[in-house]
This record gives C-alpha cells, structure tokens and sequence, in this order.
C-alpha cells in the first residue's frame, strides 16, 4: 500500500523577503532585520528609506496605511496613519462664490495638503511592535538623506510633470531641482533638512515633528504661503489601529484595509461576486466579462458608500456579505455588459502612477504590507522652508463637491464631504491572502486602479501564480463611471476584444502600463519565501 504523506507546512520562513518601490529601501529593510529588527522594524526604515528617494510617492508629509500580523498570537492589524483635514478646513473651500470648484486648488500648494500621518506611523511601529530604537531604524535613511540619492528616468518625468508647482516653491525647487529645472540624469539629490527632521524624530519619537521648532516651521510655513494649518492640527495627530477587513474566496483567506480605505471592502464585494460562479470553468471571455461586471458594481458602491468611519456609518458588515453580492450578481447577464446608467446612480473614480507599496515578511513569520502616499506625484509641491518635509495633496482625495471630478476623474457623494479633521477616502488596499499553505502579502500604487489591481493579483494566486505572475499581469479595470474598460497591451486577446465588445463593453486601450505591484509569498510547504517587484517600476524584491 502507497501512503501519501502531506509535506509538513513549515513553521517559520527560511528566509525574509522584501519588495519595495526602490533598491535603497529594500537594501535599508534588510539591513535593519540583520541588525536584529523585525518586520516592523523593517517597514519603518523602509517608510523612511522611500522618504528620502522616492520623495514623489510618499513621505512625511504624506499618510498611508499599515497592516500589520504578529505571528505571536496570530494577530493582525492595521495602522491606519491616514492624512486628515485640518479643522479649519470646510466643506466648500475649493469652491467659488458661484459654487463651481477652482480648479487645481485642492492639488497644488499648501491649501492642497491635509495633516501628515506617516511620522506618528513611524513612531507608533517603533513603540508597540518594532524592538529596537528609531535611532536605528532611522539611520539608513539620515544617512540617504544626508549622502544623497542618483535619480532615475521616473524621477526625472514626474519631476518634469510637477516642474511648474515645484517652482513656486522655493523650497521645494532647491531641493528636487536643479538651477529650477529638471535634474539632469544620475544627479544626486541631497537632502540635509529632511535628515534633520528625521534625527528630530529619530530623538523625540513623534513629538520631533508634531510639536517644538519643526512643528513650528511647518505652521508658520504652509499659512505664509496661504494655508491654513494650525499647531493644534498637528498637536492633535494620531494613528488609529483599525480592524482588517476580513473574508474568504473559494477557500483563501482574505486581510485587507477597511474604512477610511475603499479598498478591502471592494475587493470582498468582487470577490463575493466572483464566487457565485465556477469562473474555472468558463471560457476566458465569460470569465473576463464577469470581473468587469463585479467591478462595475463594487465602483457603483465605492461612490456612494464609505469614508471615514469615525465620521460617516459605512454598511461595511453588508457591503462584504456574500449574500449581498449573490443579490449584485443576480443583476449580472452573460449575454451582455450592464450599461452602468442602468444601475443605480451614483458616479465614480480615478487613476494614478504615484504613492508607494512595500511588503515585508521576516524569519519570525511577523509580515507587513503598507501603502503610503503623498497622493500626485511630488504631492501639493509644497514644502515649508527649513523642513525638507514635502506636503502631501491628499485633501483632494475628498470629494470637492458632489458629483465633480477629482484630479484622477473621481467622484465622490455626502461621505466623503470634507469635514474638519475628517480622513479623505482612499483606495490603497494593503493585503494578506492565506489559502493554508501559501501566504502572500501585497499591494500597489495606482489611485482608484488599486484594488482592481489587487483583484486581478487575488485571482491569478487563486489559480495558483505566484509573485512574480501577480506583479506581472496584464491589468484591465472598471470604475463604474467611464463606463469603460481601459486595459494594458496584452491584457486581452483579438478575439476577447472582439467578443467583449460585442457584449457592449467599450474597451480602451491605455498607452501605459499601470501600477507598481510589491509582493512576497512564504511557501510553507515547500518551505520557500518569495518576492516580486513590479516589471512596470524601477523596484527590488530580496530574499535573504
Ligand atoms: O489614497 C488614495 O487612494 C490615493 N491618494 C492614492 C494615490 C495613488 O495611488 C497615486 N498613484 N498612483
């Protein structure tokens, strides 16, 4: 008689592995787990290392979320270090006395920039889950700061996208460009007052920044160039930990961000929907076609439902009920697209190649996957003389005015009107999948393309792909409104473009590829660990 003998999962990863937007941060990551850190130990001199060369995505004066699982106690977590408005802020300030927004005011300069979260994030890790001090966690990245970065192509072509706000910055402008222009290739930015708030914060913990001489200059630096931030603003700060959003799909367990993120409670909407089906067993244009159809309506939800949750009652508990999907799916035909006028109103969303993600899993199983942002590229532009601090734009993530677009095409209803320290809504979709014996953590940049990104990366797992096939994917995303289906290059074949299009999908092909998708997996069978970087971006996945 043969005995099968399962393989023992493995109780600890062989290996740490991390991916990240940029070599110098994945380098700073392990070189922090080498000196005897943790994950989040890592993800702190990760956040910081990014802060310093990657200063178009994300950076003190941005937000982002954090989740967190301690592999003690099989907890999980998320930080969510989410910007917020300042209180003086109104729910009309972008717009004029006839009502109409002013264009470009919740995005450029400091009125653009709500109260930073990354600092406080930082110092929260460090305090209650990090074990060693921010004096070493922070070094990499004082000392990137201080010795100076070579930028790339994409610093140069979103330095050159922002090069106007820039300049009316003086601040700003000596310290991304050169003579006031674009830096030539492999010049190397230097950053010395960014290392000097970075020290502060590396000495105080929080108070470095959110109080005393930095704090000050931030305040008296964004309202002498027309803001309106107040030393309370930033005295009142604080991180909130926030429960994951939690589910399952065809037998993989599911992590993700909740509220005041749109992003876990979507991609358990899809999810549910998707799982009213045998998508295995349909041919490649059924398939396709009912992902665009549940993401169609999981957008149609995004608009009209959540935000802050401290501020607004979100119907998170329906929104990621299966039975809730099972009544969105009844609506799904497989003869045709669902034009979205025939749904029920409420428009949507947006897009974007900025803001960052890192996954982190160390020897100990403790993993992190975080999504941080300063929102556009080079955020509002703006930085507070004497700071190196670069100010985030994330106040246009709100909703300006029911129904008007944002910067990336985004509408938004009633919940996610600004309010004085209200939290913007985002769509950053920080995620852990389980199915048993593969764990992964993931996530990307990608504004409202996010979590469809996440989606597809959860269906190529479920169907068995590792890291380097998630990050890979040819991406396609709906929002509800466009009624459109933009894609990649290569994400559909002729004959799916012809079909689709016969269904009544209007596809549109994008000149770019999107996103740039950061993933580890720990094998635990095959006693592996993983990681992948987006071929899209300039990033770095190490196992070691
Ligand atoms: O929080 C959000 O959803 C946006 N501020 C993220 C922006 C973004 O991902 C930009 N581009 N890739």
């Amino acid at each position: 008689m043969l005995l099968w003998l399962t393989p023992l999962a493995a109780a600890k990863p062989p290996a740490a592995g991390i991916a990240s937007a940029h070599p110098l941060a994945t380098q700073a990551g392990h070189k922090i787990l080498e000196s005897g850190g943790n994950a989040f130990d890592a993800a702190i001199a990760i956040t910081a290392a990014l802060a310093v060369v990657e200063p178009a995505s994300s950076g003190l004066g941005g937000g982002g979320f954090w989740l967190l699982h301690r592999e003690s106690g099989n907890f999980n977590i998320m930080i969510d270090g989410r910007e917020r408005a300042p209180l003086a802020a109104q729910s009309d300030m972008y717009l004029d006395n006839n009502g109409e927004v002013i264009p470009r005011l919740s995005v450029d300069g400091p009125l653009a920039a709500a109260i930073p979260g990354t600092p406080a994030a930082i110092d929260y890790l460090a305090k209650k889950y990090g074990r060693l001090p921010l004096s070493k966690s922070l070094a990499p990245a004082i000392r990137l700061a201080r010795e100076g970065f070579a930028i790339d192509e994409r610093y140069r072509r979103l330095a050159s996208f922002r090069l106007n706000v820039l300049r009316k910055s003086p601040a700003a402008a000596e310290t991304f460009l050169h003579d006031n222009e674009v830096p030539p290739p492999d010049f190397t930015i230097k950053q010395p007052a960014l290392a000097t708030t970075l020290e502060a914060i590396a000495q105080y913990g929080k108070d470095g920044f959110y109080q005393g001489t930095i704090a000050k200059k931030l305040v008296e630096g964004t309202r002498a160039a027309g803001g309106i931030w107040t030393l309370k603003d930033l005295d009142d700060y604080r991180v909130i930990e926030r429960r994951p959003i939690q589910g399952t799909y065809n037998g993989i367990h599911i992590t993700s961000a909740p509220p005041p993120s749109s992003g876990g409670v979507a991609l358990l909407t899809m999810l549910n929907i998707l799982a009213s089906y045998q998508l295995n067993e349909l041919d490649s244009i059924a398939q396709k076609h009912l992902i665009i159809e549940a993401m169609r309506r999981a957008y149609r939800d995004r608009a009209e439902f959540p935000g802050d949750p401290d501020y607004v009652d979100i119907p998170v508990k329906r929104l990621i009920h299966p039975f809730y999907a099972n009544g969105l799916a009844a609506s799904i035909r497989m003869d045709q697209a669902t034009p979205s006028t025939s749904l029920p109103g409420m428009p949507a969303d947006n897009e974007g190649n900025h803001t960052t993600h890192f996954s982190v899993i160390d020897k100990q199983g403790n993993r992190v996957a975080a999504t941080l942002t300063i929102n556009f590229p080079f955020g509002s532009g703006f930085m507070p003389p004497g700071t190196g601090v670069l100010l985030n734009d994330e106040m246009d993530d709100f909703s300006a005015k029911p129904g008007v677009p944002n910067v990336y095409g985004l509408i938004g209803a009633q919940a996610n009107a600004i309010a004085p320290g209200k939290r913007p809504l985002s769509s950053m979709t920080p995620t852990f999948l389980d199915d048993g014996n593969r764990i992964a953590i993931l996530g990307t940049p990608g504004g409202s393309r996010i979590i469809t990104m996440v989606l597809l990366a959860v269906l190529d797992f479920a169907r068995g792909g590792g890291p380097a096939s998630w990050v890979g994917v040819k991406r396609y995303h709906h929002q509800f409104t466009p009624d459109a289906v933009s894609y990649e290059i290569g994400a559909f074949t002729e004959d799916e473009i012809l079909k689709l299009s016969s269904l009544g999908h209007i596809l549109t092909q994008r000149d770019n590829p999107y996103g740039n998708m950061q993933a580890v997996m720990w094998e635990r069978k095959l006693n592996k660990v993983m990681a992948a970087s987006d071929p899209r971006g300039n990033g770095l996945a190490q196992v070691d």
